[in-house]
């Protein structure tokens, strides 16, 4: 259970998490003074720190700083405030300073969580809660603040962080582990010690996440954390358009991380009254290293943030196998591009049912006006041409084939060349009488507008309820630019109003349609982020599925992400390009280790392939659970899932580039019970717990060389 307490006679609040404590005061200037993150603290030893934190060094450390640099909770922009502040504000009359005092709190208890509020006064100006919500049973803490105007004027919000998260003081240097890359190559861990005073800014001001950076880091100190040990601070926003995360060393050399919407740009006109919710900014800190930190966000957005997976009575039959676990579908992108018709789709499906796929989904092409990527988007209905009798004729064989049917669409999208943007060409987003610029051909939609968002809501909707559809894949294949709203006073607010309407479309959609999936996906990889994860059951991490390089993509993804949550798909090659012909046992064992997807071209997939890739697909299915809803650990080239309920462990390894008369150490399953035997479920060898842990698992395959893949299952005995 997690547990919030507040004692009087300190003004201080103790977070009590599964295995980590929080702590912070109110100081002797009124504001919030952050005492502690990081392992659990003794109820009563607050007190103590309160005094250490309000003694002579502190003091005499801002004294020399020139400033008023101390580790507040929430840092409103006024007065000698030069740090990295969480709200900066313009008031009507030009005031431009915050003054934020303690006004009240509440501590109460909600849907599985122990939540604290509290709330902050500029005098009758402007009030901000701060939220923290810790779940029983978790080390992440939620954070994230509202702001309400109770003044009797406007109020202009200028910069506005979620959280400021303050890490332990250390002179030492400080590792800060964060993502980045590109298309097709999302998700490359970088690292950058922090060890003087500075600011290290990762962000987006596109409008979405961006294949670029994910709004996630890691903090340890030295470095010196590893996959299982080592103490590590971890901290995620949820927010899939433009954010900001800045890890500052002050001049006074304490660590602290801001993060939330990006302020660039930003101005969010609060009117009198009004409120408004900023994203949350998560953080948990574990001893266990960093794959502890991992496991932890997998554990924590799987039981409380992604919505669950429910399967209707009516599903196809092989929807209703595959229950609470996301289908193996078969996406025909890479086989067909753009070149869609029914009888095209109709040979796919049959032979995606032939290998035991369970969805078939029908990509980008569909629709009129689409032989390429040069128009078509925001007309949503099917090309009369590619088919004929409608989608229906094709909906119904898939049925017959016993699979769910999905669709591709890109609802926040238009193509100049629609009937869409003739009719509507102020809705895409502009800034004045300049062009605006174009990427695939196409132009974003000012999702901002309310009546745009609700034609939006409205069309996928209609498409729902008039096809039999269990799986929607919602694209978005281009970042905001010519970020102007015509007619509107306030345009800087769709950078923040685009994907709040985001959010409640698809929330609206999955209320309608609640045995719908729907995967998320923008160009591959570039909307991934613990904000998404909230609103669709999966998400597409990268167009790249060659296995080598897909392989590193799924090691920067499982950092924050549920490794189950990421469809990731057996392609052919040329794959973009790159002609590297590798086995389809090592293409099925990668994509594997995700929620598998089919992509190849089954029509040219001879006997043997497609005998050998049902195999693997049957075999999938038997790891789901584990795959989808167990814990892993990384150790480099292998992937050991352990089942939820430590019945089951499964091991993924990737080999590439192993020298001749290689011989790859036997891999040491950290996951496993040492106490307890396992059956290698297809050798029969049958292999001793602590033997697994201390002296490893030989994979077999281990000792050969180039390319090569591994997948096994260790049943543990009774
Ligand atoms: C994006 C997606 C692909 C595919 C194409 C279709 O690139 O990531 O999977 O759907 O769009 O145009």
């Amino acid at each position: 259970m997690s547990t919030i307490s507040y004692d009087e006679s300190s003004r201080s609040w103790l977070i009590g998490l599964a295995s980590s404590s929080y702590a912070f005061c109110v100081s002797d200037e009124g504001s919030l003074r952050h005492l502690h993150w990081g392992a659990p603290l003794g109820s009563g030893t607050v007190a103590a720190l309160t005094r250490d934190c309000e003694g002579p060094a502190l003091q005499r450390t801002r004294d020399l700083a020139w400033s008023k640099d101390a580790p507040d909770e929430y840092v409103g922009w006024g007065g000698m405030r030069y740090d990295e502040p969480t709200l900066k504000v313009t008031y009507a009359d030009g005031d431009r300073g915050l003054d934020l005092s303690v006004a009240g709190h509440r501590i109460a208890e909600e849907d599985g969580a122990a939540l604290l509020e509290i709330d902050l006064v500029d005098g009758d100006r402007l009030a901000v809660t701060l939220h923290y919500r810790a779940a029983h049973g978790f080390d992440v803490l939620e954070r994230w603040a509202t702001i309400r105007n109770t003044g009797v004027e406007e109020v202009d919000v200028r910069l506005a962080a979620s959280a400021s998260w303050w890490l332990p003081a250390y002179d030492g240097p400080w590792r800060l582990r964060y993502e980045h890359g590109g298309w097709g190559m999302e998700h490359r861990l970088g690292d950058v010690m922090l060890a003087t005073p500075g600011k290290f800014t990762l962000e987006s001001r596109r409008g979405m996440t961006g294949h670029q950076h994910t709004p996630w880091f890691t903090l340890d100190r030295d470095g010196a954390a590893t996959e299982e040990t080592g103490e590590v601070w971890s901290g995620q926003v949820a927010w899939s358009g433009s954010w900001k995360i800045v890890a500052e060393r002050t001049a006074a050399d304490r660590m602290h991380v801001a993060g939330g919407w990006n302020d660039f740009d930003l101005s969010y006109r609060l009117a009198v009254g009004q409120e408004t919710a900023l994203p949350v900014f998560a953080g948990l800190h574990t001893a266990d290293g960093l794959g502890g930190a991992s496991r932890a966000w997998h554990d924590w957005t799987r039981a409380r943030v992604l919505p669950s997976i429910e399967v209707s009575e009516s599903a196809p039959p092989r929807l209703r196998d595959a229950g609470p676990w996301r289908p193996v579908l078969y996406n025909s992108w890479e086989a067909t591009a753009f070149d869609v018709t029914e009888e095209g789709q109709r040979a796919l499906a049959e032979r995606a049912a032939g290998i035991g796929v369970e969805l078939f989904v029908v990509d980008d092409g569909w629709f009129p006006g689409r032989p390429s990527a040069t128009g078509g988007l925001g007309d949503w209905r099917p090309d009369p041409q590619k088919f004929p009798n409608g989608l229906e004729p094709l909906i119904d064989r898939v049925h017959e084939l016993g699979m769910g049917f999905g669709l591709w669409v890109e609802p926040e999208m238009v193509s100049r060349d629609s009937d869409l943007f003739r009719a509507h060409p102020d809705w895409a987003y502009r800034m004045g009488g300049r062009e605006p610029v174009e990427r695939r051909h196409q132009l974003m939609l000012n999702l901002a507008r309310p009546d745009v968002a609700d034609w939006v809501l409205e069309t996928v909707d209609g498409l729902l309820a008039r096809y039999d559809i269990s799986f929607l894949k919602w694209d978005a294949n281009r970042n905001i630019a010519d970020a102007g709203w015509a007619g509107s006073d306030n345009p800087e607010r769709l950078w923040v109003e685009h994907t709040r309407s985001l959010y409640r479309i698809l929330d609206a959609l999955r209320a309608a349609h609640p045995s719908v999936l729907i995967e998320g996906c923008a160009g591959g990889g570039a909307r991934v982020d613990l904000g998404i994860l909230g609103h669709v059951h999966q998400v597409s991490s990268s167009d790249n599925t060659e296995p080598s390089m897909r392989w590193d993509i799924h090691d920067g993804y499982s950092q924050a992400f549920p490794p189950g949550t990421t469809g990731t798909w057996v392609s052919d090659w040329p794959h973009y390009g790159l002609e590297r012909p590798l086995p389809l046992a090592q293409r099925f064992h990668v994509a594997m280790a995700g929620a598998l997807g089919v992509g190849g071209d089954l029509t040219r997939w001879s006997e043997e392939d497609l005998a050998e890739a049902a195999a693997h697909i049957e075999r999938y299915k038997e790891i789901r659970p584990v795959v989808q809803g167990g814990r892993m650990h990384r150790h480099g080239e292998a992937w050991e899932l352990v089942a939820a309920d430590d019945s089951e462990v499964v091991v993924i390894a990737f080999w590439r580039d192993r020298p001749i008369g290689n011989h790859r150490p036997p891999v040491r399953l950290t996951g496993v019970d040492a106490t307890a035997r396992y059956r290698d479920d297809t050798s029969g060898t049958s292999y001793d717990g602590s033997l697994l842990r201390e002296v490893g698992l030989t994979l077999p395959g281990a000792d050969g060389f180039g390319f090569g893949s591994a997948l096994l299952r260790l049943i543990k005995e009774d």
